[in-house]
């Protein structure tokens, strides 16, 4: 979708579709609506007026003038308009000019509560991603396509503060589009190997680069608990490293923050040889969720310039049973030397993130860690298919992260590490259990990671419930929704 601003009057626009806000309780239309009116001949009003429209939030209607749709969103009441209502009016209504057969759709700046900035980032992410669809493997395209946006904004000074939002929605929804469509390609198709190609392929962009670590090297650091789950696969594991250098120089005697994001990137999770049967398995090739939102976080660094270090690390292999896959029973070792008992060979996101947290510790050091990962089936039962899991060794870095997610949309709850509950993950043969009780399943496997992390700030994100969905949401369709991407975004950069 090719975006731009311009700085004229709603009636002077050229498009196929106008895209209006409306407030509840702006029974008579406000003065730029009613210019728009005039030129339509009073269409629009009438339209509003036999439907009683209400613009509650989510509501969206469209009258048709001179060949032109105009399509009204509603927006609830204006004392309670925020990000996501705006996102969300957006999404509601560029689908409805799309679905009318528009291509080029010219939108207000809705609402006037936030800053045009905000309002701006706002209704550009809400138009892309609302509009998000996967037709790769089909022979029938998508026809009606929104190919042009243009965001109108009259007066030239909040022009331009909405020309920066705008940007940064674009890269935002990018970055998102990008994580989905790794993310909605099938097993067969994604392989670890292309897992590493895309991350080579971000570096094309200057100032990131890439490191990808064979399964001999892999083995050379000691990452026995990663290439313990790789064992069963055919295909071979890449451990994949982008990082991200800041311009410039940080200021004088300040040390600039070294951010570490490490993605679940199992692109197929079997189960291994404790196989999930057909109803677990089904949906499995998103397992790699964590991995794409890293990708898609590094894709976007470039342009939005954060002046934090960032290195993204994803441990990449399938979990497949085979004649030589790992046993329930095995004893593997991690990078850092610590023995780990498979109680169940289906645990296995937990394994590669140990030796990504492992590495980092070891060969970045960095300030803190942010682990996203697909990584029990507990925590979906726990927050649902609308929240994620948070659970971390640091409160400050918490606390960020959950006003990182506020912000950007995404649901985020924290569940707490209960000291008590890492007796579960006893071995009476080696350091730790891979699996405890099936209760608090989604704490006890943060339990497992804390360990990993050391002493190093830490979170992680159990995003096992909203990195897919099951049926169409207001920013995405039934398939991957790329969550994580914006709170990060957010976090490193606002
Ligand atoms: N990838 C799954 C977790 C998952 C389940 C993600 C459902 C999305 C939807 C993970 O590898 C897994 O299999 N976890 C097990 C852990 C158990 C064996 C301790 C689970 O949640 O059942
Ligand atoms: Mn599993
Ligand atoms: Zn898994």
């Amino acid at each position: 979708m090719k975006i731009e601003i311009v700085t004229k009057r709603l009636e002077d626009v050229t498009a196929d579709a106008l895209l209006v806000g409306l407030h509840v309780g702006e029974t008579k239309l406000p003065e730029r609506l009613a210019r728009l009116d005039r030129a339509a001949q009073g269409q629009l009003k009438r339209v509003l007026d036999a439907e009683k429209f209400s613009a509650k939030a989510g509501q969206v209607t469209h009258a048709h003038a001179d060949g032109r749709r105009i399509v009204v969103a509603g927006l609830g009441p204006r004392a309670e308009t925020t990000p996501e209502v705006l996102r969300r009016a957006a999404a509601a209504g560029v689908r409805r000019a799309r679905d009318l057969g528009a291509r080029t759709v010219a939108a207000e700046v809705l609402g006037d509560r936030l800053t045009a900035r905000q309002r701006a980032h706002a209704v550009i992410e809400g138009a892309m991603l609302g509009t998000y669809q996967f037709d790769r493997y089909k022979r029938e395209k998508a026809e009606k396509v929104v190919s042009e946006l243009r965001l109108v904004e009259p007066d030239a000074r909040r022009a331009r503060e909405a020309a920066e939002g705008m940007r940064r929605g674009e890269s935002f929804a990018l970055a998102t589009s990008f994580a989905r469509d790794l993310i909605n390609a099938p097993a067969n198709e994604l392989h670890p190997t292309d897992l590493a190609r895309a991350a080579t392929e971000l570096t094309k962009e200057s100032r990131l680069a890439v490191q990808v670590f064979e399964k001999a090297e892999c083995k050379k650091m000691g990452m026995g608990a990663f290439l313990g789950v790789a064992a069963g696969s055919e295909q071979p594991p890449k451990f994949i490293h982008v990082t991200y250098q800041p311009s410039g120089r940080p200021p004088a005697g300040r040390k600039r923050k070294k951010v570490v994001l490490i993605g679940k990137g199992i692109t197929f999770d079997s189960g291994g040889l404790d196989l999930k049967p057909p109803d677990g398995m089904l949906r499995m090739k998103y397992d790699m969720a964590g991995a794409a939102a890293v990708l898609g976080i590094m894709r976007a660094l470039p342009a939005l310039k954060p002046a934090v270090e960032v290195h993204g690390l994803i441990a990449a292999t399938e979990n497949m049973p085979s004649g030589s896959a790992i046993r329930p029973g095995d004893i593997l070792r991690a990078m850092n030397g610590t023995t780990i008992e498979i109680g169940n060979t289906d645990a296995e996101g937990r394994l590669t993130l140990a030796d990504g947290l492992c590495y980092a510790n070891t060969n970045i050091q960095p300030d803190e860690i942010i682990d996203m990962a697909t990584l029990t089936g507990a925590c979906v039962i726990a927050l649902g298919q609308l929240c994620s899991g948070l659970m971390a060794n640091n409160q400050a870095l918490a606390n960020r992260l959950l006003k990182a997610a506020d912000a950007a949309g995404e649901r985020l709850w924290q569940l707490p590490l209960i000291d008590e509950y890492r007796e579960n993950l006893k071995s009476e043969v080696a350091d730790i259990n891979n699996v405890g009780p099936r209760g608090g399943g989604a704490i006890t496997a943060g339990l497992f990671l804390k360990e990993f992390a050391g002493k190093t700030p830490w979170a992680h994100l159990d995003i096992a419930g909203p990195a897919f969905s099951e049926k169409d949401l207001p920013l995405a369709p039934k398939g991957a929704t790329g969550y994580a991407v914006r709170t990060i975004l957010t976090y490193l950069g606002d």
